[in-house]
């Protein structure tokens, strides 16, 4: 079939149109989902092995002057705010580090609070007693300089999920505002800089259309993030989507082998999101293609405050019980979590 000719196309030349990307979405039948998978597992198992990186993961902050429509944490959702202090985070990392974690990712809202001063203080104690490990940052946009001194300071990835390469989408999923080309613009300073980049999208979120999805497939296509995560759109209470119906993990499956084979060494989350769906979805992802998987290193007192969406899971589990979790998920399908910084592998 035209779409199982599409896969070996890609699997080997590792782009096609726009069109193409569009009918390999639209025309999907299990055959070709089982066909990507396989190409895809494949490819990740000769650059990666079996191996499977983990990243520990310290939501810090879930205050947010954002709105965006799709968010559990959004300025004006009624949830229960915290940050935590610099004690806070670095006994997560000191946790974290005996754990095997040698990447942390401290993820957050946009809060004002953290201001270049009080991030970089962050980020150069973490670095300093932990210099084996990778900081990883996730706390929205900021201006280039911001995003220089953070660096400066031993940050050296970000992950700012571009949410979608469409214009006109972006601006259904997020108040006026807030702005595509501002974001792009923040993706783009974040490379210029030297961070490692990972960028992102939701799956079926809401007014998404099969040719969103494919410029989504075409930015990573020219921009080769180092990193792209993406989980299935899930519903959220006490926002203006509260009734959209949450994104296929089928769909996420397909779209996490066509990842892998864009760009064959790209680090690809097997999401929460993924995890949340489907009380197996992490292990399907690794299936599909995935090569690293972020458990959860928050203090158990704030993880349910931290609800982007419903029904979050690993809200009430520990630190160590997260980790030896998906130790024993990853076993369980062949693969092993190996204590590791997890860069990228060089790939000609
Ligand atoms: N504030 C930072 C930012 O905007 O990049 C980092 C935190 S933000 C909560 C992290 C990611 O969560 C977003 O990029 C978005 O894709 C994802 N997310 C938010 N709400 C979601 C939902 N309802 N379902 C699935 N993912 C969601
Ligand atoms: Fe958190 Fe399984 S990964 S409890």
């Amino acid at each position: 079939t035209k779409v199982n000719e599409y896969i070996e196309k890609l699997a080997s030349t590792h782009q096609l149109s726009l069109d193409a990307y569009e009918y390999l979405i639209t025309h999907r039948d299990e055959e070709a989902m089982e066909l990507a998978a396989r190409k895809a597992r494949n490819l990740s198992q000769s650059i990666y092995g079996k191996a499977i990186y983990v990243r520990g993961l310290i939501e810090f902050t879930n205050i947010c002057k954002n709105d965006c429509f799709y968010c559990g944490i959004r300025k004006d959702a009624h949830c229960s705010r915290y940050r935590l202090d610099m004690d806070d985070i670095l006994s997560c990392c000191a946790e974290g580090y005996d754990l095997g974690f040698r990447t942390f990712v401290l993820q957050g809202g946009e809060d004002a609070y953290f201001d270049d001063d009080r991030l970089c203080d962050i980020v150069s104690h973490i670095h300093a007693s932990y210099p084996d490990c990778a900081i990883t940052l996730s706390v929205g946009e900021r201006s280039k300089e911001s995003y220089q001194r953070l660096y400066d300071a031993g940050a050296q990835r970000y992950l700012l999920r571009h949410e979608t390469a469409n214009q006109q989408h972006y601006h259904q999923l997020h108040p006026a505002s807030m702005s595509f080309t501002h974001r792009m613009q923040c993706i783009q300073d974040l490379r210029d800089i030297g961070y490692a980049v990972g960028v992102g999208m939701m799956v079926q979120s809401p007014y998404q259309t099969a040719h969103h999805l494919a410029q989504d497939l075409k930015f990573v296509e020219t921009f080769h993030p180092e990193m792209c995560g993406i989980g299935p759109y899930i519903t959220a209470q006490d926002t203006p989507f509260h009734d959209q119906p949450s994104g296929s993990v089928e769909l996420t499956l397909y779209l996490i082998s066509l990842l892998r084979l864009i760009y064959p060494p790209m680090l690809i989350p097997a999401t929460t999101a993924l995890g949340t769906m489907d009380p197996v979805g992490r292990e399907k992802g690794v299936l599909a293609g995935a090569n690293v998987v972020m458990p959860n290193l928050s203090p158990v007192s704030v993880r349910r405050k931290y609800q982007l969406y419903d029904n979050k899971i690993c809200i009430g589990d520990e630190s160590a019980q997260c980790r030896h979790c998906l130790e024993n998920r990853m076993d369980r399908i062949g693969y092993t979590v190996v204590t590791d910084r997890g860069d990228i592998k060089v790939w000609d």
